[in-house]
């Protein structure tokens, strides 16, 4: 067996140990019959992120977790993969799979190296999985590899802009409006006390790779959510995510 990256072997030891956290979570949104995005939970409705018409398409999950995307995509008639790299959070899905009565494969591995041939998917899409926890200059060009010419790229992540403005002192402790770290070479990001280790680009260098990968970029979507929104997480207050953007959702086309 080949060996794991430094980073993606400790992936897999910190998800294996945050899964039971995100079990809640998994089941609300496999719950939901319309999608919901990002830590404000923004309907599908506002934001129009996934294809109009999904029935019939082949999809894969990059870092699916607990496979609640793939499940929404698996109802609106795709054919959804989902690879993850956490066997904890695969057995999260595959309960979730049997109490919702929906089922789909899903592959135990690192989705920077997918065992699928090239070209079998029209369809690859990641919310806060590869596209966060995976080396963007290994796992968009292996997106483009699953594609086939047309597919279609979707990957939701945390904006460069609230990554600069934390001070990282800590989940508790929300991002304020100074930039604590330089915009220029952000590549691999790894917190005080956190084992896991996190990539992010600035916008200039997410186009080129999926420039370079192939791809043609046809929508950033920043997220704004709407008022009164609420969510579980500390790290952005509403006040803020409401003048910047806290998330982003990239749409990108590999070339027909
Ligand atoms: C925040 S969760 C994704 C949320 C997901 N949308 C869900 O339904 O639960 C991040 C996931 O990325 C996975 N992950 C991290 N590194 C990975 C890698 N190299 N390959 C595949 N999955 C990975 C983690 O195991 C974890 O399940």
């Amino acid at each position: 067996m080949t060996e794991l990256p430094e980073h993606v072997a400790r992936n897999r030891a910190a998800w294996n140990e945050y899964a039971a956290e995100f079990e809640p979570d998994g089941r609300r949104n496999w719950s939901q019959e319309e999608p919901t995005w990002g830590i404000w939970s923004v309907p599908e409705s506002q934001l129009g992120v996934l294809p109009a018409e999904l029935d019939g398409l082949d999809a894969i999950e990059l870092g699916c977790g607990t496979g609640y995307v793939s499940a929404w995509l698996a109802r609106r008639g795709a054919r959804p993969v989902g690879i993850d790299n956490s066997e904890a959070q695969l057995e999260t899905a595959r309960t979730l799979q049997r109490e919702f009565g929906l089922e789909f494969p899903l592959l135990h591995g690192n989705a920077e190296r997918v065992p699928r041939p090239d070209a079998s998917f029209d369809l690859a899409i990641s919310e806060y999985g590869a596209s966060i926890w995976c080396d963007p200059y290994a796992w968009i060009p292996e997106a483009a590899r699953l594609l086939r010419p047309g597919g279609e790229l979707i990957f939701m992540v945390g904006s460069p802009l609230v990554l600069l403005c934390d001070r990282d002192e800590g989940e508790e402790v929300p991002v304020d409006e100074r930039l604590h770290r330089p915009y220029f070479d952000l590549h691999r990001v790894e917190w005080e006390g956190e084992a896991s280790v996190e990539f992010r680009l600035n916008h200039g260098d997410m186009i080129a790779v999926l420039r370079d990968s192939g791809f043609a970029v046809e929508q950033l979507i920043e997220v704004r959510p709407p008022e009164g929104s609420t969510t579980r997480y500390p790290t952005v207050k509403l006040e803020w995510a409401r003048r910047w953007p806290a998330e982003e959702i990239w749409r990108a086309r590999k070339a027909g």
